[in-house]
């Protein structure tokens, strides 16, 4: 559900990137309930290697995580909490003071929030919700932290454009305080055809998930998409460093957006056959390149854990006390 000033927000938000060139929508707009239903699916993919990769290395590696976390920190989580992550870290942290998952998702935050009290029962448990990517107030908990250190797995840090990663990891910095630390999931620069499969899976849920984004915005924007008449397409961009997810148009086409706002005329978008919406970037970096990132962001790289094959990187960062 969305009110009107939110709607007002995001139809102002959509138009400006159907204007841009090519078309492009935020990646949010993936996760309506049937999307986040899909994106688990996708996490257990054969082909999409970050989701176990990132677990194999956590449980590998959590006791080391934890002990460069320290103890009696209170852990913070951009998100409403990963799961089977979290609770890895959790269980290896020595006395954590509290654990404040943030996300605009009130539902699976409240039920993430009681899970992990289940589990956790000395554990203070202080849901915050919050869009995390701005400012927001961190909870005082009973018992003073020695320290505070956000937990960001996922390498949703990817599917932010490099500036605003670079903007995002400084916002952790402030949140965290002096002396905070980072723990970061990152996914790295791999062979073009190992990337392209786990964005383009033989089952076709990546696609599914991709068109579910138009069902979306014909819900809540009042667009008249027809999800069949776009076919799924995610290339690496070898030059940008990226997977680039499109939606491309089978064949001539207009939509026309109602989003039943107050003086606001319908709002027509032209696609030809072949041109194509971006929905969502997901960039990938080397250590090097996301060293260069995170140390703009005025972070110090203090570890670094990955798998095997270095497909993907968990990193232990620290701010200057
Ligand atoms: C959430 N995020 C890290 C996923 C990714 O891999 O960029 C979203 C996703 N898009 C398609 N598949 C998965």
């Amino acid at each position: 559900m969305v009110s009107g000033g939110e709607t007002e927000e995001l139809w102002k938000e959509v138009r400006q990137g159907l204007q841009r060139s090519p078309p492009t929508l935020p990646p949010k707009l993936f996760y309506d309930a049937r999307g986040a239903r899909l994106f688990e699916e996708i996490m257990r993919l054969e082909a999409y290697y970050p989701t176990r990769t990132e677990i194999e290395i956590l449980r590998q590696h959590v006791d080391q995580m934890a002990e460069r976390a320290g103890p009696d920190v209170l852990l913070l989580e951009p998100g409403s909490g990963s799961g089977e992550k979290t609770r890895l870290l959790l269980s290896a942290l020595e006395s954590p003071v509290a654990y404040v998952p943030v996300d605009v998702a009130s539902v699976q935050l409240a039920t993430f929030a009681q899970e992990v009290r289940r589990d956790h029962p000395s554990l203070e448990v202080l849901p915050v919700v919050a869009d995390y990517t701005r400012s927001f107030p961190v909870p005082r908990p009973r018992r003073e932290p020695r320290r505070s250190v956000a937990f960001f797995p996922g390498s949703t840090v990817g599917n932010l454009e490099p500036p605003a990663a670079r903007a995002f990891l400084a916002h952790l910095a402030e949140e965290t305080g002096p002396g905070g630390g980072l723990l970061i999931g990152v996914d790295l620069v791999k062979d073009p055809s190992m990337l392209e499969a786990a964005y383009n899976d033989p089952e076709g849920v990546t696609a599914e998930f991709n068109r579910n984004m138009l069902r979306h915005l014909n819900r809540i924007l009042g667009a008249d998409f027809d999800p069949a008449a776009f076919e799924h397409h995610a290339p690496w961009l070898e030059a940008e460093g990226r997977i680039e997810m499109r939606l491309v148009s089978r064949r001539d086409q207009r939509i026309t957006f109602r989003p039943g706002l107050e003086d606001e005329p319908p709002f027509h978008l032209d696609l030809p056959r072949g041109r194509f919406l971006v929905t969502e970037h997901s960039n990938k970096y080397t250590l090097q390149g996301f060293r260069r990132l995170t140390e703009a962001a005025g972070w110090r790289t203090v570890e670094t854990w990955t798998d095997p094959n270095e497909w993907f990187a968990v990193q232990f960062l620290e701010r200057d006390p």
